[in-house]
């Protein structure tokens, strides 16, 4: 039963002390958040990592945030994922291979730019070795207008990767959409080199497929059914929607929404269910409605994370074996690290 299960997994706990500390991404299920040391967005998981001093980090969350708590951490410091098989699918979107042979192709449509690559942190730690290589660096979905303003500063030209939405977004808000063009890995051949040189802000045809299946009419069909409902919406959505919206940001941005909120105010969220969820809970005073109704936006990713698997791996320690370990390529972390410092830095 759920409370055999939440008894065996404070035992656990109890018994592995200050040798471990639980984070939770906002995402994942009832069960895992309510056993995290801290909740929160990939940006303030990244930073609690890095404060962390527990010999393990046990992640609910998916491998590339696990990836980032290697990097982030000391070496005597051992991650962990409950689950091998919780891999986001658009951090598969850019694989560093194919951003190679991708950037090689860049480079060529404009020879005369300096092009600054920018990898989101839903990526994998190859991917960011790859970005601070090139002068590049990671950005989150609550900084990416800082790192794009950053990377403009430091050459002509942007190559966003993975999500094309996200991209588009922190585009607009910078006043560049007329200057973004998409670069699509899947077809090269197709794409118009011209364009290429003239752009700007060069975006990956990568996109997260929970966000991407919101549209405008989910946000009419709320408004309709609730005049005075004000939306929420994270990045990784449609342009079209985050237009529509009133408010968009990182999952820690919806949180401080719902949390700022006055009693009685009702708010939409547009983005994975089980936030949503956690955010009915955790505010009963607002009336919080998920943005798409009765078509559950569920990240399997993040669902991946089973609370049996969270008993396993602290039961295993508490044995003394270590499962499930991430850990980074030593020759990727250094430069994977240089990546995230820059971003940490600004
Ligand atoms: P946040 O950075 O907003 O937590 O988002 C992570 C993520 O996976 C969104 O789909
Ligand atoms: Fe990846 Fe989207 Fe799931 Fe976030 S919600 S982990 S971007 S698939």
């Amino acid at each position: 039963s759920e409370e055999e299960r939440t008894e065996r997994i404070e035992r656990a706990l109890d018994e592995l002390g200050d040798d471990v500390v639980v984070l939770g991404h906002n995402y994942q299920r009832r069960e895992i958040v309510e056993h995290a040391d801290f909740v929160g967005d990939s940006y303030q998981l990244s930073v609690q990592a890095a404060e962390a001093d527990a010999k393990y980090v046990v992640f609910g969350g998916v491998t590339f945030m696990a990836e980032s708590a290697d990097i982030i951490t000391d070496d005597d410091q051992t991650v962990i994922l409950p689950s091998m098989e919780a891999s986001c699918p658009m951090a598969g979107m850019a694989e560093a291979l194919q951003v190679d042979a991708a950037w090689e192709r860049i480079e060529a449509a404009a020879p005369d730019d300096d092009i600054v690559p920018i990898t989101y942190m839903n990526s994998y730690a190859d991917l960011k070795a790859f970005c601070a290589e090139q002068g590049g660096a990671v950005c989150t979905s609550s900084n990416a207008h800082r790192v794009f303003e950053w990377a403009l500063e430091r050459g002509d030209k942007v190559l966003f990767l993975p999500d094309k939405h996200l991209g588009e977004n922190t585009a607009h808000r910078l006043g560049l959409e007329d200057e973004t063009v998409l670069w699509n890995p899947w077809d090269p051949e197709e794409q118009d080199s011209e364009s290429v040189a003239d752009a700007k802000i060069v975006l990956w045809d990568g996109y997260c497929q929970v966000h991407e299946r919101f549209d405008v009419g989910h946000v009419e069909r709320v408004r309709e059914g609730h005049p005075d409902a004000n939306v929420v919406v994270h990045p990784e959505c449609r342009r079209e929607v985050v237009e529509a919206a009133d408010v968009v940001g990182s999952t820690a941005t919806i949180c401080e929404s719902i949390a700022e909120a006055d009693p009685g105010e009702t708010w939409a969220v547009g983005t994975e269910i089980h936030l949503v969820e956690h955010l009915e809970r955790w505010h009963p005073e607002v009336n919080v409605l998920p943005l798409c109704g009765d078509a559950c936006m569920d990240c399997n990713a993040m669902r991946q994370i089973d609370p049996n698997y969270l008993t396993w791996v602290l039961e295993e320690l508490v044995s003394g074996r270590e499962r499930n370990v991430i850990e980074v390529a030593p020759e990727e972390k250094d430069l994977a690290m240089l990546a995230l410092d820059r971003m940490l830095d600004l």
